[in-house]
């Protein structure tokens, strides 16, 4: 579907996320002739930069992340179609140039109006009732939020109360880029466009789930945010409940936005609560150590440049997490993320059953249980772990796995999770966009261990840094005789 005309206002224009994601995303679109030819991406922040200095400011700090070969044509043809505007978000005046920048949206003008809020979330109400009180934010105009969409219940609550002062839930894209990646949308087309899994996706068939995301970098020149953040708040509580929601919802009756939503929300609310007891049990967080990544030495957390030395912050956590449903009853979900640890992967294992009765057991020992593995990133792919006979003489089976490789498959270009989000922003399609109430519903669920670890007032346990975290995680998925996938590998 070919986008219509639109203006898109980035708030914190030149800032990090743009520069790396938002600005090298659009280009990318811009590059496949997708951008209509009159659109304009408006940047807008409080640096004093003429069009020339703001042109080097993007030649410098964006382009460098655009991946492959940037064509000449095409980039002068992206910075015709981009315009700096200078903007205090605090100050009422400042909209005055913005308005200036704007063409008339709504349905006869033909142009679509987007504001990106690419800015800390304590700025979004102001802009939002900037936009409101200066006559920008029209019924037709949509807003996108970017993360940490608050830090608990209460501020989360308080982003969608200001923000839908002054706009309808249909306007507003919350943004989890997660949802973007090629993979989770492959994971909606494996469920519902197949038969062949439904009947064995449920708690009779599947015995668990570990969703994993490692990073083997630390926190780069993030320090600032994510020490007040963490890995619960910073991935946890959006990027890997997502997932979650993806692997385990019902089949919606549509793809429609809400007939999605609602079946994510469903499940959202039907994560099994935390006792005292499971706060303790079921959860492990731990915080890096200096150690080796890639066989590079790097600093431990709390000696990372401008680090807190006694920072409490956990940068790992592990939680095992139940779903309270005629489906899930009794089924772990595994939920990990680190950074520093040994690999770079996020991965979606769905591991089944053991048959019920084994007529080779005799001849078999390295007898395994099916699984399937989805593999978000680095090589986006499926593999389907089944037995089958070695070949010659006698009965021996042995694990085989069935790949596919999608990047082989379908040997097209990469869309990068940003490219994707915004085409669907552009294009008014909300089903990739978290609604008020799974934002709510996800903080509910991760507040308790907020609140467990600051009465708690423990320090996350250490981990080296290039491990897969604190052996305390091992433990947690070892007590229901289970292990990660990596510790199950033959090789290690
Ligand atoms: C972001 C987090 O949302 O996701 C970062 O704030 C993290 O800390 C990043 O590094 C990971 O995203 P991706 O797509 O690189 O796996």
């Amino acid at each position: 579907m070919a986008l219509t005309d639109f203006d898109l206002v980035l708030f914190g224009g030149g800032g990090d996320l743009s520069m790396r994601k938002l600005l090298p995303a659009l280009f990318n679109r811009e590059r496949c002739n997708d951008l209509p030819a009159t659109a304009r991406i408006i940047c807008v922040g409080r640096h004093e930069w003429n069009r020339e200095a703001f042109l080097k400011e993007i030649d410098d700090n964006a382009r460098p992340h655009v991946t492959g070969s940037v064509d000449a044509p095409a980039w002068q043809r992206f910075c015709d179609k981009l315009v700096y505007v200078m903007l205090d978000a605090m100050h009422a005046d400042s909209y005055e140039a913005l308005a200036k920048a704007l063409r008339p949206d709504g349905p006869d003008a033909r142009v679509t109006r987007v504001f990106y809020l690419a800015t800390p979330p304590s700025l979004f109400s102001h802009i939002c009732q900037h936009l409101a009180a200066s006559g920008l934010a029209t019924p037709t105009s949509r807003v996108v939020l970017e993360k940490p969409l608050g830090r608990d219940l209460a501020s989360a609550r308080q982003i969608n109360a200001e923000v839908g002062r002054v706009f309808e839930e249909s306007q507003i894209f919350r943004i989890d880029h997660y949802l973007g990646k090629e993979t989770v949308q492959n994971l909606l087309a494996l469920r519902f466009g197949n038969v062949l899994f439904e009947p064995l996706w449920r708690r009779e068939w599947i015995s668990d789930v570990q969703i994993t995301i490692a990073e083997s970098l630390g926190v780069g020149n993030r320090i600032g945010y994510y020490d007040t953040s963490g890995a619960l708040r910073d991935m946890l509580q959006n990027h890997l409940l997502q997932l979650l929601c993806i692997v385990a919802m019902e089949p919606p009756t549509s793809a429609t936005p809400n007939a999605v939503r609602d079946e994510k929300l469903k499940v959202l609310r039907s994560l099994k609560r935390f006792t005292p007891q499971l706060l303790t049990q079921n959860i492990v967080r731990g915080q890096y150590r200096s150690g080796h990544v890639n066989g590079i030495a790097v600093p431990g957390y709390r000696k990372e440049p401008n680090a807190n030395q006694n920072s409490r912050t956990e940068t790992f956590v592990a939680i095992k997490a139940e779903i309270e449903t005629w489906r899930w009853a009794g089924v772990p979900f595994y939920l990990r993320t680190g950074k520093r640890m040994a690999d770079q992967l996020a991965e979606i294992v769905v591991r089944f059953k053991g048959i019920p009765h084994s007529i080779f057991a005799q001849h078999n020992s390295s007898f395994q249980p099916n699984s399937l593995i989805i593999r978000l990133q680095p090589d986006e792919g499926l593999q389907l772990n089944l037995m089958a006979k070695t070949p010659g003489d006698g009965m021996r089976l042995r694990p085989v796995e069935l790949e596919l490789d999608f990047r082989e498959t379908f040997k097209m270009p990469r869309m990068d999770a940003y490219e994707r989000l915004l085409l669907d922003v552009l294009r008014g399609q909300l089903t990739l966009f978290m609604r008020s109430d799974e934002l709510e519903a996800a903080w509910e669920w991760v507040e308790p261990i907020l609140d467990h670890w600051e009465q708690e007032g423990d320090d996350p346990l250490p981990y080296t840094a290039g491990t897969w975290g604190p052996a305390a995680a091992s433990a947690l998925i070892g007590r229901d005789g289970l292990q990660w996938r990596e510790e199950s590998l033959p090789d290690l």
